[in-house]
């Protein structure tokens, strides 16, 4: 058994399907089913015994202490996590509640309880934290990509609030000796990404004849991950990384955001032609830049791949069709996070 948090999210859901189709075992999900979670994501598990959702705040230390204890977990996969960088520019005190002090009342049950354990589950035990390279700050042009040694330097208050929980993490295993493992990643797409992020919101504006809205030159660098490929990584972090470590998790695919937006138009073009007969890129709109917009982000997937055999198995011209293939095919699912909530942001967001 081993408990997730947040797996009813975009990252967190694909974890515990793919954790489930696996055989790695049985899953408690606790999730507060924010604008973010999503139960139709898990839809596949519906009747499937291996899996107990449980709705609930990781801040609620009353009842992550009794799912501890009911279950027993060998470790807890920590995604739970407010994660869209401009809605921490609009609100950025969710983000300070969940991510920082939603994380330290998950690390006060998770030490409790492991410092309970008989001594040989004590050894096994994990609390693996799931983090982002955007604690690192932002890569001029020339700059070698972000190593594990590179100096935090958060931009954002979603950045902001994630370094601080790997702070946390951190000492906590430093103070406490809790055996703990983090995972900093770069930008994840695939299938069940909310809307709200690059990728889907280009798909999905692009199918609805809406402009697709670039912020500032949309030179900006992200490096991408195949969602699939960030689940296999923290797979082999949690059974074979090194306690107290950081790993970086990348995908080698450095783009600019107008590149991801061509490639995307193209792949539409291709397999749902617009009704107008025009190419896609013709929705491409420059709007207003991000406040405080980090530049570019690289990550140097070395260490991972030297001491646990990690690397990314989809290229970034796979893994864009695939997900482009999977938004056509799930309307259903598109339709039922589009609704009023979704439209809400929208108009707060792009007016
Ligand atoms: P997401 O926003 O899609 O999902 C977050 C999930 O956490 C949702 O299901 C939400 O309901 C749940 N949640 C939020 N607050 C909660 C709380 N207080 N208690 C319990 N559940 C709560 O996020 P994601 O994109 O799947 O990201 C998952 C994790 O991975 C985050 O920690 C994020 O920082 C990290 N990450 C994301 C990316 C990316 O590109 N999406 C890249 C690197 C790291
Ligand atoms: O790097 C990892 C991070 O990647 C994760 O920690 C975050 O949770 C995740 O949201 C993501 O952050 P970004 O800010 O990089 O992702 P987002 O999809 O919001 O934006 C990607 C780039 O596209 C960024 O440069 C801003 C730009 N953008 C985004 C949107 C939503 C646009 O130009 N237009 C848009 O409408």
């Amino acid at each position: 058994m081993i408990l997730v948090t947040g797996g009813a999210g975009f990252i967190g859901s694909n974890f515990v399907l793919d954790w489930i189709a696996g055989g790695h075992g049985p899953v408690v999900n606790l999730d507060k089913l924010t604008y973010a979670g999503n139960l139709e994501n898990l839809a596949a598990l519906q009747n499937d015994s291996r899996h107990i959702f449980v709705r609930g705040d990781i801040g609620d230390s009353e009842l992550v202490g009794k799912l501890l204890k009911e279950h027993k977990p060998r470790a807890i996969v920590h995604f739970a996590a407010e994660s869209h960088v401009d809605r921490s520019i609009h609100g950025p005190a969710d983000f300070i509640e969940t991510n920082i002090n939603g994380t330290f009342k998950l690390l006060e049950e998770a030490r409790a309880y492991w410092g309970g354990l008989p001594d040989v589950e004590r050894a096994a035990f994990r609390f693996l934290h799931v983090s982002t390279d955007e604690v690192y700050g932002s890569l001029g042009s020339d700059d070698a990509p972000f190593t594990e040694t590179t100096a935090y330097a958060p931009n954002s208050p979603y950045s902001a609030s994630k370094a601080a929980s790997d702070h946390l993490v951190r000492a906590y295993h430093h103070t406490y000796g809790m055996p703990v493992l983090t995972t900093n990643c770069s930008n994840n797409y695939g299938a069940f990404q909310f809307p709200e992020k690059l990728i889907p919101l280009m798909i999905l504006n692009a199918l609805n004849g809406k402009p697709l809205p670039v912020y500032g030159d949309g030179l900006n660098i992200r490096d991408w991950l195949h969602v699939g490929d960030h689940c296999t990584a923290i797979r082999e972090v949690l059974k074979g990384g090194r306690l107290g470590e950081t790993y970086n998790i990348g995908g080698w695919n450095e783009k600019t955001n107008l590149d991801v937006i061509h490639t995307v138009c193209a792949i539409l073009d291709e397999q749902q032609p617009a009704a107008n007969g025009q190419p896609y890129t013709s929705l491409i709109t420059y709007v207003k830049d991000r406040p405080g917009h980090d530049r570019r982000y690289a990550i140097n997937a070395r260490k991972i791949e030297r001491e646990l055999g990690w690397k990314p198995q989809e290229t970034f011209e796979t893994g864009i069709r695939k997900t482009v293939r999977w938004y056509l095919d799930n309307a259903g699912w598109i339709n039922n996070v589009t609704s009023g909530a979704y439209r809400e942001w929208v108009d707060k967001q792009y007016g």
